[in-house]
C-alpha cells in the first residue's frame, strides 16, 4: 500500500458548506438525446464555472478520443473550478484521466467500481476481496497522478452496509479524498439514505478526514429528496446535473437541490457557493445546446414555475407575494418583468437583456449581434428571451462553418412533392449549388444541402418546436442523422421552418467536417 501521501494533510472539510459536483457533461451528456460536441461542452463548462460549481465532471477520458479532448480542453480553460475525469479502476482509464487533466489548475480523478452483490456477481464476476483489492490499487495509482481522488462505490445503496464500510475504510487509507455512495438505480427512499449515511459516518475509519458525497438517480422520482436526505445526514457533496439530465430518468437536478438548500436554509443549516441568479440562464443554455426543452412545470426553471394563472392565486399574490411564492423569480435569474424587445429597441437594451441571459458580448460581438437582432426584428414583431438566446448562440463564430447558406429557395407542389435549391459557400472560397425534389419541403431542402455539401445524411429524427410565443414565433428545428456509423444532431432557428430545417442540416454537415476534418465529401446519389 502506498504510504507516501499524507491524508491528514488534507484541509478539514468546512462543515457548513455543501460542494456542488456537476456531472451534466458526463452522466448528463451520456443520456440519449443530450450529446454535445466539444464546443458546446466547453461553452457549458464555462457557464457552470460562472454559476459557481465546486467540481465539474467533464467526461470519461478513456471512453473516446472526443471525450478525452473535451476533458483536456475544459481542464486547460477553467480557472477556479475543480475539473474531474471519470475512470474505471483500470490502469488505462486512470492514466488517460491523469493525462487529460494534466493542465488543470485544480484536478480530480473520479474512480468507480461496483460493490453490490448483484453487480459483483453478474457484472464484475468478482469476490468481495477482489473488489476491495481492485479499488485500493486503483486509488493508490490515481493518487500518484492527482492530489484529489474520489472513489464511488457503484450501486452503493444496494451494497451490504458492513462491506461498504470495509471498502470505504480501505479507500480512505489508500488516499481517497471523497467517498461517493451512489443510488445508481434510483431505488432508495430518503429515510434509508439517512440511515446509510449516518452509519457510514459512524463506522468508516478516517471518515472525519474525507467528504461524503451523494449521487442519486431519479428512477422513482426521489433523486432530489434523496440528495437532501444525504445532506441532512452529513454528506457535504451532492452530485447533480442542470435540468436533472442523466442516465434513464436522470440525476438530481442541480437547480432544485441548490434552491431547496437556500430557501430552507434554517432547516438544513448549510450553504453552497452557487450564484443562484445564474440558474435560469444556465438551464436555458443547456436546452439551447442540446435542443431538449424542460417541461413547463419543471421546478425552478420551467415556464410555469413562477406563473400564477388562477384568479384566487393572482388575488393572493397582489395582496402579498408570500401567499403563493416561496422564492422570487429574480433569485434564480428570471427577470421579474419579461421585457420584450422589438425593432425600436436599442443596443443598450439588447446588451442588458443578453447579460441577464448569461451572455456578455464585447463591443465588436455586440455590434454584430445587434445587426442580426435588427434583421430578426424586421421579420418578427416581438423578440423574446428565447429568441435572444438562439441569436446569441448562433452568433458564436466558433460554432459556424465551414459552410454557410448563401441562397435558399423552396416550393411546395400540389399533390405533396416539393423542390428546393441551395447555394452554399465554403470557408475555403468555393461555392456549391444543388437542387432536389423531396416528399415535402423539409425532405427536399435536406436532400439539396446533402448534395451541395457532399455528405450523405440518413435522417433518423426530426422535430420543430416554437422557441417563443405568437404567430410569428421562431421555429427551432432539430435533426438527427446517421453518417459514417454515428448519430449527428443539428439545430437551426428561424421564423421560417424550412429555413430552420436547412440551418439544422447545415449544422450537421458542419459538425461532421469540423470533427472529422479529413472527411472527404462523398458524391451523393440523386434520389
Ligand atoms: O450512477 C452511478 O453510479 C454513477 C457512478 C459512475 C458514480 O454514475
Ligand atoms: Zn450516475
Amino acid at each position: 500500500m502506498n504510504s507516501d501521501h499524507d491524508v491528514s494533510a488534507q484541509p478539514m472539510p468546512d462543515a457548513d458548506r455543501v460542494r456542488i459536483f456537476d456531472t451534466t457533461l458526463r452522466d448528463g451528456e451520456q443520456a440519449p438525446g443530450f450529446s454535445m460536441d466539444r464546443r458546446a461542452k466547453l461553452r457549458m463548462a464555462q457557464a457552470l464555472e460562472a454559476l459557481g460549481v465546486d467540481v465539474l465532471e467533464a467526461g470519461f477520458p478513456q471512453a473516446s478520443p472526443d471525450d478525452f479532448a473535451a476533458v483536456a480542453e475544459i481542464a486547460r480553460t477553467l480557472k477556479t473550478t475543480t475539473v474531474c475525469g471519470l475512470a474505471r479502476c483500470q490502469t488505462g482509464d486512470i492514466e488517460a484521466a491523469g493525462r487529460a487533466l494534466e493542465q488543470a489548475q485544480h484536478a480530480r480523478i473520479h474512480l468507480f467500481l461496483s460493490t453490490s452483490p448483484l453487480h459483483r456477481q453478474h457484472k464484475l464476476n468478482m469476490s468481495r476481496a477482489q473488489v476491495l483489492d481492485t479499488a485500493v490499487a486503483a486509488i493508490e495509482r490515481a493518487r500518484g497522478l492527482c492530489h484529489e481522488v474520489e472513489f464511488s462505490a457503484e450501486d452503493a445503496l444496494r451494497t451490504e452496509p458492513e462491506f461498504l464500510v470495509e471498502v470505504f475504510s480501505a479507500a480512505v487509507a489508500a488516499g481517497a479524498t471523497t467517498l461517493n455512495a451512489p443510488d445508481t438505480v434510483g431505488y432508495t427512499t430518503p429515510a434509508e439514505v439517512v440511515e446509510l449515511f449516518e452509519y457510514l459516518r459512524r463506522h468508516v475509519r478516517g471518515a472525519e478526514r474525507v467528504i461524503f458525497s451523494a449521487h442519486c438517480h431519479d428512477d422513482l422520482g426521489m433523486a432530489v429528496a434523496n440528495s437532501l436526505a444525504a445532506v441532512s445526514a452529513g454528506a457535504r457533496q451532492v452530485e447533480c446535473t442542470i435540468n436533472g439530465i442523466g442516465e434513464r430518468a436522470g440525476n438530481a437536478a442541480l437547480e432544485e437541490v441548490v434552491m431547496a438548500l437556500k430557501v430552507r436554509a434554517p432547516h438544513f443549516g448549510v450553504d453552497t457557493r452557487i450564484d443562484t441568479r445564474k440558474l435560469f440562464p444556465t438551464s436555458r443554455l443547456l436546452t439551447q445546446l442540446t435542443g431538449q426543452a424542460v417541461p413547463r412545470n419543471k421546478a425552478i426553471v420551467g415556464d410555469n414555475a413562477f406563473a400564477h394563472e388562477s384568479g384566487i392565486h393572482q388575488h393572493g399574490m397582489l395582496k402579498h407575494r408570500g401567499t403563493y411564492e416561496i422564492m422570487r423569480p429574480q433569485d434564480v435569474g428570471i427577470a421579474e418583468t419579461r421585457l420584450v424587445l422589438g425593432k425600436h429597441s436599442g443596443r443598450a437594451a439588447l446588451r442588458q437583456r443578453l447579460q441577464t441571459l448569461g451572455h456578455t458580448p464585447d463591443d465588436a460581438a455586440l455590434d454584430e449581434l445587434f445587426a442580426r437582432f435588427k434583421t430578426l426584428a424586421d421579420r418578427k414583431r416581438e423578440i423574446h428571451d428565447e429568441d435572444l438566446q438562439a441569436l446569441a448562440l448562433g452568433h458564436d463564430p466558433d460554432a459556424l462553418g465551414p459552410w454557410r447558406i448563401v441562397q435558399l429557395t423552396s416550393a411546395t407542389h400540389l399533390g405533396g412533392s416539393a423542390s428546393a435549391s441551395v447555394r452554399l459557400a465554403h470557408t475555403d472560397g468555393h461555392e456549391s449549388s444543388e437542387a432536389a425534389i423531396g416528399d415535402g419541403p423539409v425532405d427536399a431542402v435536406l436532400r439539396a444541402i446533402e448534395r451541395a455539401a457532399g455528405h450523405r445524411l440518413q435522417l433518423t429524427d426530426f422535430s420543430v418546436r416554437s422557441v417563443s410565443e405568437g404567430g410569428d414565433a421562431q421555429g427551432h428545428a432539430q435533426l438527427t442523422a446517421r453518417h459514417a456509423g454515428r448519430d449527428w444532431r443539428g439545430h437551426g432557428v428561424s421564423t421560417d421552418i424550412v429555413e430552420a430545417t436547412a440551418l439544422a442540416a447545415l449544422d450537421i454537415v458542419n459538425r461532421i467536417e469540423r470533427q472529422t476534418p479529413a472527411a472527404q465529401p462523398a458524391v451523393v446519389a440523386t434520389s
